[in-house]
């Protein structure tokens, strides 16, 4: 048995329905908080929440068919006045907009992810696929038989960041660097990063920065790599604006990494909690790979959340919503969702159909990295058990405290 075997997958909740904040960063640390979002489902699938500090707050939806009207209603809900529901003018928590595609609205954004989502498709994600697979084996190929790693920042949170930095043409050396500055970026409330919202806006700047001093390098001396491309761009016969290639960069290292990182290492949980379930992925890890890399997606939720800002007065599922409101999709909620998923606590690789939401509820930011991200996964995955087939979480992961990010700091694995 595992030590993580016997643990409860979703112990009831002890919260009543108005102690439910999922303003509170602390909500996210509790054991029994899934629990409590479908508490708060059934009651309440729209519902207000407030910072204790600030007093600001926003809009929940939790509901699966809620977050996809909302998300492909942009008109309504925006994103151009933020995506974050824990930044609020006055709080000493606002981050500078990014003035990229996350937050603008079509058809701004539709031109703004053209510029990109050539890297991405499914084709070109395809073709990496060696490349891919050549990364998780030099990373795994470091350990031993029956070494104890720190499995988060040994192996889980290497690869994507390893990736995107080579797509974008990053120095090697500069990479710890830049993910010191993505932790920080999406870790500002967890005090080991620093709890100082200022340094997580800090750390934004300085990704962006370096973004801007990459691209004029990148146009002197350009590479076959992705950034030397968006660094070339002309609108109107002229280049892009020095500020907005500094935003493609600082997303794209953010969004290519901690969510990754973070799917990978909730997928080494789940094997560790269903052995049945590794020994399957083991007995086929090619034909169960996308399905399996689908189900630790769905598992993992990276993304607790994103957020919108309302442009008009609307009145959804009866409640009164006003323009310049927040709102936010909890996808923890829904990917939970037992309307939608057949036994949505049991962890199932063979789950089909699997429309889970972690990478946003459709529309037009549907997560740009996804066919990537799921590829990174199945492939770790088949080479870290190829190599260590009894891989195996051995102490309780430490969570990262964040109302955003379903973030894991660490977790002893043994080889
Ligand atoms: C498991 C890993 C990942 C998860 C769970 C994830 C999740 C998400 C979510 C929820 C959104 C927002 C959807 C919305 O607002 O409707 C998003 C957007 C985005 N993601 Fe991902 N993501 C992942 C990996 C990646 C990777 C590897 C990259 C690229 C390198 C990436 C790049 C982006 C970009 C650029 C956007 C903004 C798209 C836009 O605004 O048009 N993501 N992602």
């Amino acid at each position: 048995m595992t030590i993580l075997e016997d643990q409860p997958i979703n112990p009831p909740t002890t919260l009543d329905l108005d102690e439910i904040n999922l303003a509170d960063p602390d909500f996210w640390l509790r054991p029994d908080y899934h629990d409590a979002l479908a508490k708060l489902r059934a009651a309440r699938p729209v519902s207000w929440h407030e910072h204790h500090d600030s007093g600001k707050g926003f809009w929940a939806f939790l509901d699966y068919e809620d977050i996809i009207a909302v998300t492909r209603d942009w008109e309504a809900f925006s994103s151009k006045h933020g995506i974050r529901v824990h930044h609020d003018a006055g709080t000493g928590q606002v981050r500078p907009g990014t003035n990229i595609m996350i937050e603008m609205d079509p058809p701004e954004q539709t031109a703004n992810r053209k510029h990109v989502s050539t890297g991405f498709t499914p084709r070109q994600v395809r073709k990496m696929e060696t490349y891919v697979r050549e990364q998780a084996i030099r990373i795994v190929s470091e350990f031993e038989r029956g070494d104890e790693i720190e499995f988060v920042g040994d192996i889980a949170a290497r690869l994507p960041m390893e990736i995107i930095c080579d797509i974008m043409g990053v120095d090697p050396a500069d990479r710890p660097h830049l993910l010191d500055l993505s932790n920080r970026t999406l870790g500002d409330q967890d005090p080991d990063y620093g709890v100082d919202p200022l340094e997580g806006t800090k750390a934004t700047l300085e990704l962006r920065e370096y973004g801007v001093q990459l691209a004029a390098e990148r146009l002197e001396n350009p590479g076959d790599d992705l950034f030397s491309e968006i660094a070339r761009i002309e609108v109107d016969g002229k280049p892009l604006p020095k500020e907005q290639l500094g935003g493609y960069f600082a997303l794209l290292i953010a969004a290519g990494n901690e969510t990754t990182r973070t799917a990978i290492t909730h997928g080494m949980i789940a094997f560790s909690r269903f052995p049945d379930q590794k020994a399957l992925f083991q007995s086929d890890p090619v034909g169960l790979e996308q399905s399996a890399a689908e189900e630790i997606i769905r598992w993992a939720s990276p993304l607790r959340h994103m957020g919108r800002v309302l442009t008009h007065d609307i009145e959804y599922r009866g409640v009164r919503m006003r323009t310049g409101e927040k709102a936010a999709v909890w996808y923890s909620a829904s990917n939970r969702d037992p309307a939608v998923f057949d036994d949505p606590f049991r962890f199932d690789i063979t789950r089909d159909p699997n429309l889970h939401q972690s990478f946003g509820g459709g529309g037009p930011h549907f997560c740009l990295g996804a066919n990537l991200a799921r590829r990174e996964v199945w492939v770790l995955f088949q080479e870290l058990f190829a190599r260590f087939p009894d891989a195996v979480a051995v102490a309780d992961p430490v969570p990262l405290r964040s109302v955003q990010v379903n973030g894991v700091k660490s977790l002893k694995v043994r080889l």
